[in-house]
């Protein structure tokens, strides 16, 4: 594992438009449990059930008292871990430009990147779906299932839920961002749902070299890998700065 951490080491280096598309794997080390495999939300949850946008419409109380409400009690008490901490460090070093994140837990400007697209929406904020009024997640009253807005209107998170659209312009700068990009950065995602699963093949079209780290193989890895780093994103990573910070005698 070593060796492939110094020669994505070398790549960054090299870099001069690096981007990284993350999922829910950089963010367990974070105490936030991932969809799929051992632990992931979708082992207890059918996600037709509770994440789909007609379930949430149907019965909100029912998606608010099981799912949301939970997902409010671990995101708020997230921090960023060293896979969050050495992105914002490649970002200060100016070679990554960009983060296009599946995740919706807001960790990676919380760690100090600042061109970060959600393209699954965040959970930071609620929208009434009477009035179009914001509020912040923190400070929504969970008192009450589900949430009501002055107006009385029920709130919903601003996360796409399954059924609805990625919105254009999210999809539209990720793509362009994909194109541009000489090396990405692909750590904790199954790469198995789309759109956001093409965007590494779209920058793999387009010439850039596919850095894959994650703790076990996707479909990714066999397609459009040019290697995958086997391990936990926040170890990974630490390595991987320290490595880049060495190269560059920091
Ligand atoms: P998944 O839960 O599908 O996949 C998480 C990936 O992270 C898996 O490939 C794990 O092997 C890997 N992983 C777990 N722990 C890790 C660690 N410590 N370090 C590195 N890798 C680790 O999450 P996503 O691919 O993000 O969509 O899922 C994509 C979308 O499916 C989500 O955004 C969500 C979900 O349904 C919506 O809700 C619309």
């Amino acid at each position: 594992m070593k060796d492939l951490i110094h020669r994505a080491a070398g790549d960054l280096v090299r870099s001069t438009n690096a981007v990284a598309l993350t999922g829910a794997g950089i963010s367990v080390e974070s105490g936030i449990p991932p969809f799929r495999g051992k632990g992931g939300l979708w082992e207890r949850f059918d996600p037709m059930e509770y994440a789909h946008i007609d379930a949430f419409m149907k019965n909100p109380a029912k998606v608010w008292d099981v799912l949301i409400k939970e997902m409010k009690g671990i995101i708020d008490n997230a921090r960023p871990n060293n896979a969050h901490k050495g992105l914002a460090k490649l970002e200060k070093l100016g070679i990554l430009k960009t983060i296009i994140t599946q995740n919706v837990d807001g960790l990676h400007q919380m760690a100090g990147n600042t061109d970060v697209i959600e393209f699954h929406g965040n959970f930071a904020w609620q929208r009434c779906m009477e009035c179009n009024n914001r509020c912040e997640t923190k400070k929504i009253d969970i008192g009450q299932i589900p949430p009501r807005c002055e107006c009385g209107g029920i709130y919903k998170p601003e996360c796409i839920f399954f059924g609805e659209m990625i919105p254009p312009q999210y999809l539209r700068r990720s793509e362009m961002a994909a194109l541009a990009c000489d090396t990405i950065l692909v750590i904790g995602t199954s790469a198995g749902v789309q759109p956001a699963a093409t965007i590494p093949l779209i920058a793999k079209q387009a010439g850039a070299k596919v850095i894959e780290i994650n703790l076990e193989r996707t479909p990714l890895s066999k397609e459009s890998s040019d290697y995958i780093i086997l391990g936990k994103a926040g170890e990974v990573l630490k390595t991987l700065t320290t490595e880049i910070e060495r190269l560059l005698n920091i």
